[in-house]
């Protein structure tokens, strides 16, 4: 269900929708400039009052995809549209959206309530409205009694929440948000990450967020779209991008990930360092290799040596666990481990130990040979 910022302010009804109701639909979107190909045949539909990711690494073309919703770019191909309407052309200030920049984009000239009144008086709404949106505003940011301050005198994050304000003020069906925490330390940022959040799903307002930060992705995200020289290599839920990595890329650039290389040996096995090993279901050629990925805390240790061992060539400790590396016998390969700090007792985990590895046959995915990762 859908609350604006008009009910919360006026307590009209407010407007329900559902989360299945596209909100935007990209369709087959190529940007190039000059010869390059920034953007290379989008598809995407983002579901009303959804909160999607953007993810990935540094230039594979997030911003661009995010210019190219607001308008702020024209794509070469290709079409958007937004709750039924045609944008594909639109000019941004007929778009319906706000949005908000990694930088302070704040005016340095208007006062906190000037910048966030902007868009208000360009709409020619009346001041005594004005006065109460921008103070029901702030109150949502909290900042209230910032009113007149200038951004000068605001930190980096009090400044980030005006311009998620200012970005709000005209009650946009679409959210757009680049980076916005980037710029700040890592305390406020994890602070203001749960509190746009909350503010996400208390307004239920559509939001794209574009970042190359994977933890703030999998923290904040109902969808995550992971993209990799302008194209999609997945798009789903923080749970389905980790656990079920669609390629071996997605599957190094989230979380921690070994990749091992093996021989395929049937269609549900394969051998690594001499040893037969059961893996899930897969259509890679018998006979020719693979790369096989398993997570760290998948990795089970014991102190019984049968199938495949590996010798203990380092340990460091994490707090909750520790994390190991083990060099596999018979093969020039080495695997990480995390093992609970209960459970290295157990295995009087040391250097130099030999211990039996296991890798469960659900946790490890198959990729081919060659597959790029970061
Ligand atoms: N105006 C432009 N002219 C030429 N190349 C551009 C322009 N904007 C972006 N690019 C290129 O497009 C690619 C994607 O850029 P961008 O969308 O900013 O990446 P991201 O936001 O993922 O870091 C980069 O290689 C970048 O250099
Ligand atoms: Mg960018």
């Amino acid at each position: 269900m859908q609350t604006t910022m008009t009910s919360l302010l006026t307590a009209d009804s407010p407007t329900v929708m559902t989360q299945t109701t596209p909100h935007l639909c990209i369709e087959a979107v190529t940007k190039c400039f000059g010869s390059f190909t920034a953007l290379d045949n989008i598809s995407l539909t983002i579901k009303e009052g959804e909160f999607v990711c953007f993810l990935g690494p540094s230039g594979c073309g997030k911003t661009t995809l995010l210019r190219t919703i607001a308008g702020l770019a024209r794509q070469t191909s290709g079409t958007l549209n937004q709750r039924g309407n045609d944008i594909s052309t639109l000019p941004p200030q007929a778009r319906d959206f706000g949005i908000v920049f990694q930088s302070y984009a704040l005016f340095p000239n208007l006062t906190v309530f000037n910048n966030v009144a902007y868009g208000l008086r360009n709409r020619r709404v009346d001041r005594a409205r004005i006065n109460a949106r921008v103070a029901e505003l702030l109150a949502l940011v909290n900042l209230s009694g910032s009113e007149q301050k200038y951004p000068a005198a605001l930190s980096g994050g009090q400044q980030q929440r005006v311009a998620l304000a200012r970005a709000l003020a005209t009650e946009p069906g679409l959210l757009l948000l680049d980076e916005p925490l980037s710029a700040l330390d890592a305390r406020v940022r994890g602070h203001l990450r749960s509190q746009i959040k909350a503010l996400q799903a208390r307004l239920g307002v559509t939001t794209i967020m574009v970042t190359h930060d994977q933890e703030e992705a999998l923290t904040m995200a109902d969808r995550i779209v992971v993209m990799n020289h302008g194209v999609i290599e997945q798009v789903g839920t923080p749970a389905e991008i980790y656990h079920q990595p669609a390629s071996a890329f997605v599957a190094s650039f989230i979380g921690t990930m070994n990749f091992l290389d093996v021989a395929v040996h049937s269609a549900e096995q394969v051998t690594l360092a001499a040893v037969r090993l059961t893996c899930l279901p897969h259509c890679l050629p018998v006979g020719g290799a693979a790369r096989l990925a398993v997570r760290p805390e998948a990795v089970a240790l014991t102190r019984q040596v049968g199938g495949l061992a590996g010798e203990v060539t380092d340990i460091e400790f994490l707090g909750a666990f520790q994390r190991v590396t083990l060099q596999l016998a018979g093969a020039n390969q080495t695997l990480l481990a995390d093992v609970p700090s209960r459970d290295s007792t157990t295995l009087g985990l040391h250097m130099g130990q030999t211990l039996g590895i296991h890798l469960p046959a659900e946790a490890a995915r198959l990729y081919p040979a060659g597959s790029n990762t970061l």
